[in-house]
């Protein structure tokens, strides 16, 4: 009958692969409005940390929502399930020894503090993209604030669902900052 049990102690740790890497795992998870600019400094973050020759995995709602996620929406319920799910791939991940850079709405504390939970604390550092809502507003790159205030979708984060600011982040990017300057200061932060 034991022989159906997983072989946790069997199988390789992730000090083994992270010394097959010559990395240490670590999730670097971006939090902020939709068009605030999340996917676009992670892009550019992993293209230095690619250069630097680290290993790296982005997650955004592109490959999740539309994969793993493509039966979750918007509702709160909704929201912490997806989290719930990208935290636990995350930690999959990280068990690699691989770089993980989240970039997820994840709008309120509550969800934030389970995926930090779920990932463990030492491996969780909070980015915040703290881009006004005018500014995502006006660049509004997927025309989905406009839909949000004619009331065509509903529950938009920022328009008609909360967005809470995190209270403690690793890091805080504020609208003037140009991507090469918040990637430096991501990189000067977390030393990796
Ligand atoms: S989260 O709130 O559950 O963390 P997630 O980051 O996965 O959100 O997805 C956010 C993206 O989905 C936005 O960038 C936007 O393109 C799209 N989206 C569609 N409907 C909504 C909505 N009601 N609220 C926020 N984002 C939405």
């Amino acid at each position: 009958m034991n022989n159906h049990i997983f072989p946790t102690d069997k199988i390789l740790q992730r000090a083994d692969k992270e010394k097959l890497l010559k990395q240490k795992g670590i999730t670097i998870w971006f939090t902020g409005l939709s068009g605030s600019g999340k996917t676009t400094i992670a892009v550019a973050l992993e293209k230095e940390l690619q250069a630097k020759g680290l290993l790296t995995q982005i997650l955004d709602g592109d490959n999740i929502r539309t994969g793993i996620n493509n039966n979750l929406g918007f509702s709160d319920v909704d929201r912490i399930e997806n989290i719930r799910r990208i935290a636990e791939v995350t930690k999959l991940f990280v068990n690699c020894g691989i770089v993980t850079i989240c970039c997820f709405v994840s709008p309120t504390e509550e969800i934030r503090t389970i995926a930090k939970n779920i990932i463990g604390k030492d491996d969780f550092i909070e980015i915040f993209v703290n881009t006004s809502l005018e500014v995502c507003e006006k660049r509004d790159v997927k025309g989905l604030y406009a839909k949000a205030r004619k009331g065509e979708i509903k529950d938009f984060t920022g328009v008609t669902a909360p967005f809470e600011a995190p209270l403690n982040p690793a890091v805080e990017l504020t609208d003037g900052l140009s991507i090469e300057d918040s990637v430096k200061k991501i990189l000067d932060k977390i030393k990796l």
